[in-house]
């Protein structure tokens, strides 16, 4: 009788595990500086929290590049505008390249306005 009592409670236990739905993500809207018109977020892919912590780490992250040297930070400096502030960009072993590091937060309005 123990035994079955037991089962039971594993599979009742199991099964309310099973039908308790994902917590649904905290969704975040970016804040733009007046004057500026809102950014667009796709509906398909709406920001989250998580998804802020996860970019924020991947971009300081410097195991994305090919010898785990060099991250989006390394060029896109937050401090100055998420550019390096150099002519052209240096990259793996001290290569230079042909452009300089764009500041990023033109991107977005480049994007609003390939909309
Ligand atoms: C070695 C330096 C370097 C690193 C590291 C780097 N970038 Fe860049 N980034 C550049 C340069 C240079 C350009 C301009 C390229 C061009 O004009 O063809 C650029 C352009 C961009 C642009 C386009 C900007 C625009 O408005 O056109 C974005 C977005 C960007 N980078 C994001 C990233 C992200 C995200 C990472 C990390 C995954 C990263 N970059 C890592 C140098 C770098």
């Amino acid at each position: 009788m123990l035994r079955c009592t037991i089962k039971l409670v594993l599979v009742v236990l199991a099964m309310s595990a099973c039908a308790r739905p994902d917590p649904v993500p905290e969704e975040l809207s970016l804040g733009v500086p007046v004057g500026f018109d809102p950014i667009p977020v796709p509906p398909h892919n709406r920001l989250t929290e998580a998804k802020v912590r996860l970019g924020r780490r991947l971009f300081f992250d410097p195991i994305l590049s090919a010898d785990s040297t060099i991250s989006c930070a390394t060029c896109h400096i937050p401090k100055i505008l998420f550019s390096d502030g150099k002519p052209v960009s240096q990259g793996l072993n001290g290569r230079l390249g042909a452009r300089n590091a764009p500041c990023l937060n033109s991107s977005v309005l480049r994007y609003q306005a390939s909309l």
